[in-house]
């Protein structure tokens, strides 16, 4: 089984691409962390602070496991509709998360990348998301990319207006306008298509996740909730994975 084909230039070819038969490129939704916490009488930040530690142990594991990319999906842009309590708790969590992790990552070969609104942390946690991207840039070994505040429809939204001002510009022809082009303006330029998208929870939806690069993603829905999320999960949807027949729309395969 191949990997998805490429819609955008690759910027970075990854090195780490491992056997054909384990994704290139892992996408995750982390779902459940409140019903974990509930599930135990814990308050919701418990929850949280669980799904955190799961992200620890889904980073090595993939890395393990010879995944070349793995594209988190931490933090939605409707996501700031919760309230300002949570909020608060997740925001706080992921600057403890740039703080503490960095090093680790820095060390074991992981480098990171933020996409999504990161300005919409504030520029304090942006500055820090900035330094840890520059403190991991020369690492290859696991392309991590973590998704804030990041929404599909926002970022196709964003890369069509792009696309316009370059037509304007008159540095693009109207003809010219095709997927590849729309693509380098999205912010997973360079990134292969996810080839697995692994969601927890038992909930079976997108969420506004990586619409346009999922085109001919597979799909795996786990009913674990996240904050229990370990090698042996990450392990079934691998397999799962395994037994899939990806055409491309190209016939038997
Ligand atoms: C995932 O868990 C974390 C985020 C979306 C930020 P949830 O907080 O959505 O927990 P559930 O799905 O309500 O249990
Ligand atoms: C999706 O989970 C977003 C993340 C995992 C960050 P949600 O819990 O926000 O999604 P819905 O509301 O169940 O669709
Ligand atoms: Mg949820």
């Amino acid at each position: 089984m191949s990997a998805a084909p490429l819609n955008q230039p690759l910027a970075a070819l990854p090195d780490a691409a491992g056997p054909t038969d384990v994704p290139l490129h892992v996408g995750l939704i982390m779902d459940g962390n409140r019903r974990w916490a509930k599930a135990r009488g814990l308050p919701r930040a418990l929850g949280h602070k669980a799904g955190v530690d799961a992200v620890r142990r889904t980073v090595q594991a993939s890395a393990d496991a010879g995944i070349g990319w793995l594209t988190l999906f931490a933090f939605s842009s409707e996501n700031w509709q919760r309230s300002a309590d949570e909020v608060r708790d997740l925001t706080g969590l992921l600057r403890i998360y740039l703080r503490r992790e960095v090093g680790a990552l820095a060390k074991n070969g992981v480098r990171l990348r933020v996409i999504g609104d990161r300005e919409r942390f504030g520029p304090e946690t942006a500055s820090a998301i900035a330094a840890a991207e520059a403190a991991t840039r020369d690492n290859s070994r696991l392309n991590l990319t973590v998704a804030l505040s990041y929404g599909a429809r926002a970022e196709i939204a964003q890369a069509a207006k792009a696309v316009a001002a370059e037509v304007a510009a008159g540095r693009l022809d109207l003809s010219a306008i095709d997927e590849a082009a729309l693509g380098r303006h999205l912010s997973t330029v360079g990134m292969p298509d996810p080839d697995l998208i692994i969601r927890t929870s038992g909930e079976q939806r997108l969420s506004n996740f990586l619409l346009w690069q999922a085109a001919y993603a597979e799909f795996v829905f786990l009913d674990v909730l996240w904050p229990d999320f370990d090698a042996t999960h990450l392990d079934q949807a691998l397999g799962e994975y395994r037994r899939r027949v990806r055409r491309f729309g190209a016939g038997s395969g």
